[in-house]
This record gives C-alpha cells, structure tokens and sequence, in this order.
C-alpha cells in the first residue's frame, strides 16, 4: 500500500509484519514468555474512559511541551530500540532525520546498529537527543561511553533499570540469529543459538544497585532519568536518589512476564509522590503500548509529563523510511490535537485528570 493510505499506527504494524524477515519481525514484536504484559500494555488503555467538556472554544490547539526544559512539538520522544539495522538500512539516523523535522527528541540507544557519532552527527543544528545507557559490567567502559555520549552532546542520560538480565522472548529464541552488529561481533559469549536479544546482551551488569547513583553522578552532568521503574516504592527512591525522572515502563512488554503496565501504576506512583512531596521533584514519562493519541492524552491527565514510542516507530521505518516516521508521527500529533478539540482541552495543563474515567483501570 502507499504510505497515504496508513491511517493509524497498526496499519504500520500490519505493512511490517508482511514484508520485514521472520527474524526482524521476532526481535521486533516479541514480549516475554506469555506476552501477558505485552497485551496489557494496551488493554490497560482501554479500561481508561475519558470525560470530555465540552463549549469550551478550542479553535486553537496548542501540543508544545519541553521535556527536562527541551522543546518538543508533542509530549512524545522516540525511545531506544536496539538493532535498527536489521529494520532499515541506514538504521537509526533515519529516526534522527524524523525526529528533526517533527520536531521531537531522540533516545539513542546503547545497542543501536549506528554508531553514537553517525547519530550524533546526524542531528541538525538545535536538535536534541536523550542517550539510553545499558550499565557495562567493566565500569571504565561504562565510563567511557557515558562521558563520550555527554561529549557528542547528548543532554540526559536515561539508565535502563529493568534488565539486569534479558527477559525470555521466545518468539525470538526460536529465530536463529545470525546477522549480529559489527561493534557486537568480537564478543566471545555471545550465543547464536540463544536468539538476538541474549546474543547482544550479555554485557549488562546484573549488578547495578542505588547506591551506584553517586558514581553516576559524579562521572556526568546530564541528567540522570531511570528507565523501568515498575513502582511506587522504586519512584519514591528515585527521588530520595536524586533523579531528574523515571520512566514508568516494562521495556515494552520484554523483560518481567505479568509485570503491570506503565500507565496502570501511574496514577499509583502519581498519588504517592504527591504524599511524600516527591513529585516536583522529577519528570514521569511513561512507555509501552502508545498507539493512539488519545493513549497519550490518557498519560497526560495522569500526570505524566510525556510519553515513549517504540515499535511502531520501528515498524514505520521499515516498511516506508523517513517518510513513514514522519508520516506516524504526524498522525500520532493530529490525533492528541483531535482529541484534546473533542475533550475541551486548548493545552496540555488543560488536560486534567477529571477527564478520564479510571474506576477500571486497576478494578478489574
Ligand atoms: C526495546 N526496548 C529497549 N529499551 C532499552 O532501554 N534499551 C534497548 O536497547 C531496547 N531495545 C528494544 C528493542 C526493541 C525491538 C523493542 C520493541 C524495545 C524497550 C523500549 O525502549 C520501550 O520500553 C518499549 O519499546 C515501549 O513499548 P512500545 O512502544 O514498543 O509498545
């Protein structure tokens, strides 16, 4: 099909599915064992109802956000994704390119099929990019990669807390994977046999605790953003920790099995920030599921202040390159436009949490 004819995020999906190669498309689609968690990332959205006013003149829509003070066109940043190569190509600096003319962030990825400097050079002037950091059990190569990350200009340094180890995809561990990344091939252990998501990862320092957050912090002036957080607990310690934000997230559905969903403990990790006076104190942003913009006006009224894409973006990519990101992109911001018109919403503090329904979201 053209690419006129994508009308949402799963026609993307669809288009994907028939034309990328089985291995790809299991790396890609794959959750964890069952895939319960994947399939909640999205009916958690849809036990949440919305409670539009109405006659409130919404001639003039306004979507603009900043993420940790950056300007973005929309409350949604382009997450990490490793391995964009076995989707495209050129890989990666095609969500680069994207990302610039839509005016969105970009997390790049440890495990991209790019080089950092081929995305960092392949940023435009003003742009901006968030780096996504897998915790190396060698810490001078940890070091390395943060500080040059920081170097390229990089702004927030998003730590990946969910995977201490990687999550049995199984999908993918029957795919025989054969095509690993040049920077990851000299790796010794990596077992072919184990599918792509165990063969590149067997750096990870299953090690990481919280008090490694001092020598976090005195290694780099970015930011420091913990991705995966699963609960009010853990969000309570990133704040005491000193964090600039979490990501309330379940890596897509690909690690923990029957973990619940991002946008299920929001308000949870919401209500309980706001008890302790914890919640200035750091940004939310929420992944896992996003497809519609009503997903992200959902995340929005919760409380968060952004949310994270993955797979669609990826599926975009491949099936049509840079114009399909954009093309995704664009249909996700008309979208949360319609949406915030239809529910009496002119910017995004109108989007209170009055306007959607949750009796149903954890009461199921
Ligand atoms: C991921 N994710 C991920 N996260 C991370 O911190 N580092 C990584 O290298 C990757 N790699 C990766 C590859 C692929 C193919 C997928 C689908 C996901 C998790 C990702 O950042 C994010 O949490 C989820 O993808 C969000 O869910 P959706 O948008 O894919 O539903």
């Amino acid at each position: 099909p053209k690419l006129g004819e994508m009308l949402n995020l799963y026609d993307f999906e669809a288009v994907a599915s028939q034309i990328l190669s089985a291995e790809t498309w299991a790396y890609y689609s794959s959750g964890a064992d069952d895939e319960i968690t994947l399939r909640e990332n999205h009916s958690a959205f849809q036990r949440i109802w919305l409670r539009p006013r109405v006659m409130r003149d919404v001639t003039h829509v306004d979507t603009r956000t900043k993420l940790l003070g950056y300007d973005s066109s929309f409350p949604l940043y382009i997450t990490a994704t490793a391995l964009g190569k076995l989707g495209h190509p050129e890989g990666e600096v095609v969500l680069t390119r994207a990302a610039h003319t839509q005016n969105i962030i970009q997390m790049i990825p440890t495990l991209a099929s790019c080089s950092l400097n081929e995305m960092t050079t392949a940023r435009q002037e003003g742009q901006i990019q968030f780096f996504q950091l897998y915790v190396n059990k060698n810490r001078n190569i940890t070091q390395k990669v943060i500080q040059t990350a920081e170097q390229k200009g990089c702004k927030a340094l998003f730590i990946t807390v969910d995977a201490p180890q990687l999550g049995r995809r199984e999908k993918d561990m029957r795919v025989k994977f054969v095509h690993a990344p040049p920077h990851i091939q000299d790796e010794k252990d990596i077992r072919r046999d184990q599918g792509v998501a165990r063969a590149i990862s067997s750096f990870i320092d299953s090690g990481l605790s919280w008090k490694d957050l001092e020598w976090f912090r005195s290694i780099t002036k970015m930011p420091i953003i913990l991705k995966g957080i699963q609960t009010p607990e853990d969000a309570v310690l990133a704040a005491k920790y000193g964090c600039e934000g979490i990501v309330l997230s379940n890596h897509g559905g690909r690690q923990l099995d029957f973990a619940r969903s991002g946008i299920e403990i929001l308000p949870e990790v919401v209500e309980v920030l706001k008890k302790e006076g914890l919640y200035d104190k750091m940004e939310i942003y929420v992944d896992g599921g996003i497809r519609r913009g009503t997903d992200i006006f959902k995340a929005i009224a919760l409380g968060a202040k952004a949310v994270g894409i993955g797979r669609p973006l990826l599926y975009a990519m491949a099936s049509y390159g840079q114009a399909g990101v954009e093309r995704a992109l664009q249909l996700l911001k008309d979208e949360l436009e319609l949406a915030m018109r239809l529910a009496g919403a002119n910017t995004l503090a109108d989007i209170r949490p009055e306007m959607v329904d949750i009796k149903n979201l954890t009461d199921h």
